[in-house]
C-alpha cells in the first residue's frame, strides 16, 4: 500500500490563507485582533471561563505550574504527582519550577490510576497533572475527587484533548485549576505551533497574560487602543517569558476550529473501524476509552506482545505507526523514579499507536488492521 504515516494534518488551505492575508494586510501579526478572537471562540467552544493563547502547550503547562506555585508558595520540597506515560513536556514543565515529580502509575486507559495517585500522596504533595492520553478522559473524575479530598491543585495536560467531551461537557470544566491544549502541527486542531492555557480563576488568567509577555503589564495591542502621552508606558514587576501566541497561528486556529467537531467525528469513525477489525483478534488489545468519554481520538492505541517486531513488519509494508510513549522514568532525567510505575513500564513496551488521520479511508484502516493481525503476537 502507499506510505501511511501515523499522523498527517489536514489544513483548509484557502481559508487559512485568507485569514492570514487579513493579518498581513492590516500589518498586525503579533498579539492582536486574531489572538483575541481565538481566545473568545475557544471560550465559546469549550464553555471555559478563561482562555489565553500561547505559543505552545509546553509554555502553557509551564505557566500553569509556575502561577499556582507562586500563588500558593510551594517550596522546593513540594511534590507534584504526574504520569510517566507522556510526552516529556508534561514533566519538564514541573521541573522548570524545581518541584519534585512523584510518578504515579497508569490504569487500563493509560492515564493516571486513581488508586496509585492516592497511595503516592504525602504531606508535601501540592498538585496532580493529569494527561488525557490520545484524547481519553480515563479516570479523570476520580482523580478530581481525590484532588478535592486532599486539597490538591489539578492541572490537565489536554494536549490531545481538543474537542473531547465527557458526558457532553469539556473535561475538567468544573474541577481543574488549569487545562492546557496543544495546537501543534499534528494535533487535532493543528496550526504550526501554539496552544491554549485555560485557568479557572480570573486572577491566574491575568497573571498568565503578564507572564507570557515578559512580565509587562500591558500588551502592545491594548496599548494601541489607549490614548495620550503615556500609552507607551508600562510596568514590569516580575520576570516573565516570551510565551504568547501570535496572530498568524491564531488565524490558522480560527479556521481549524470550525472543523474540529466534524474532524473528530471522523476520527471516532476510524477508531470504530479499527475496533471492528480487531474484535476477536487474539493478540491485539486496543486501549479502551472510558465510559462517558467522547474522545477526540487523537490516537488509536493498541497493546501487543511483540511491539518492536510488529513495528518493523509494518514499516516493511509502508505503514508507519508511533509509540505513545516511552516510560519517562527510563530517561536519565527521571530515572530516580525507575521501577516506581510497573504498569507504565510494561505498557510502554507493548504500546503502538496506529495511523489515524483524516486522509485515511475505511479500506486503508481495514488493510492496516489486516497487517497488524497478521504479525501481532
Ligand atoms: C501529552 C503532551 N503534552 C504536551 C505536549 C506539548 O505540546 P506543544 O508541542 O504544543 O508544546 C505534547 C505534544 O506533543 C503532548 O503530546
Amino acid at each position: 500500500m502507499a506510505k501511511v504515516q501515523l499522523f498527517a494534518p489536514t489544513f483548509r488551505i484557502d481559508e487559512c490563507l485568507a485569514e492570514i492575508r487579513e493579518c498581513l494586510e492590516k500589518g498586525w501579526t503579533g498579539i492582536g485582533f486574531k489572538t483575541v478572537e481565538i481566545e473568545e471562540k475557544w471560550k465559546e467552544y469549550t464553555d471555559l471561563p478563561h482562555a489565553h493563547f500561547v505559543n505552545s502547550a509546553t509554555s502553557g503547562l509551564h505557566l500553569a505550574v509556575k502561577i499556582l506555585k507562586d500563588k500558593y508558595h510551594w517550596d522546593s520540597e513540594s511534590e507534584v504527582i504526574s504520569t510517566p506515560l507522556t510526552f516529556v513536556s508534561t514533566n519538564h514543565a514541573i521541573k522548570y519550577e524545581n518541584l519534585k515529580i512523584t510518578f504515579a502509575d497508569v490504569d487500563q486507559y493509560m492515564c493516571l490510576d486513581p488508586a496509585d495517585v492516592e497511595k503516592k500522596i504525602n504531606a508535601n504533595t501540592r498538585a496532580v497533572v493529569f494527561v488525557g492520553i490520545g484524547g481519553n478522559t480515563g479516570s479523570l473524575e476520580q482523580i478530581a475527587a481525590i484532588c478535592a479530598k486532599h486539597q490538591l491543585k489539578l492541572i490537565i495536560d489536554a494536549a490531545h484533548m481538543a474537542g473531547t467531551r465527557c458526558h457532553g461537557v469539556t473535561p475538567g470544566k468544573d474541577w481543574a485549576d488549569a487545562i492546557v491544549y496543544s495546537y501543534q502541527a499534528v494535533k487535532n486542531l493543528p496550526t504550526a505551533d501554539s496552544g491554549m492555557l485555560c485557568f479557572k480563576e480570573e486572577e491566574f488568567d491575568a497573571a498568565a497574560r503578564r507572564l507570557s509577555w515578559l512580565g509587562i503589564n500591558k500588551d502592545t495591542y491594548s496599548r494601541t487602543g489607549s490614548k495620550g502621552a503615556y500609552k507607551w508606558k508600562y510596568e514590569v514587576d516580575e520576570l516573565g517569558y516570551k510565551y504568547h501566541g501570535n496572530s498568524i497561528m491564531a488565524a490558522m486556529a480560527l479556521v481549524q476550529l470550525k472543523y474540529l467537531d466534524a474532524d473528530n467525528a471522523y476520527r471516532r469513525q476510524i477508531a470504530g473501524w479499527y475496533d471492528q477489525a480487531f474484535a476477536g483478534a487474539l493478540h491485539v488489545r486496543p486501549v479502551p476509552v472510558a465510559a462517558g468519554c467522547e474522545s477526540s481520538r487523537h490516537a488509536y492505541m493498541i497493546r501487543v506482545g511483540n511491539r518492536d517486531e510488529l513495528l518493523l513488519a509494518l514499516n516493511e509494508c509502508e505503514i508507519y505507526p508511533g509509540v505513545h510513549y516511552r516510560d519517562n522514568t527510563e530517561y536519565k532525567m527521571y530515572d530516580y523514579a525507575s521501577g516506581s510505575c510497573p504498569n507504565a513500564r510494561a505498557a510502554s513496551l507493548e504500546l503502538l499507536s496506529l495511523p489515524l488521520h483524516l486522509r485515511l479511508t475505511r479500506k486503508d484502516i481495514e488493510d492496516i488492521a489486516k497487517q497488524v493481525i497478521a504479525y501481532a503476537k
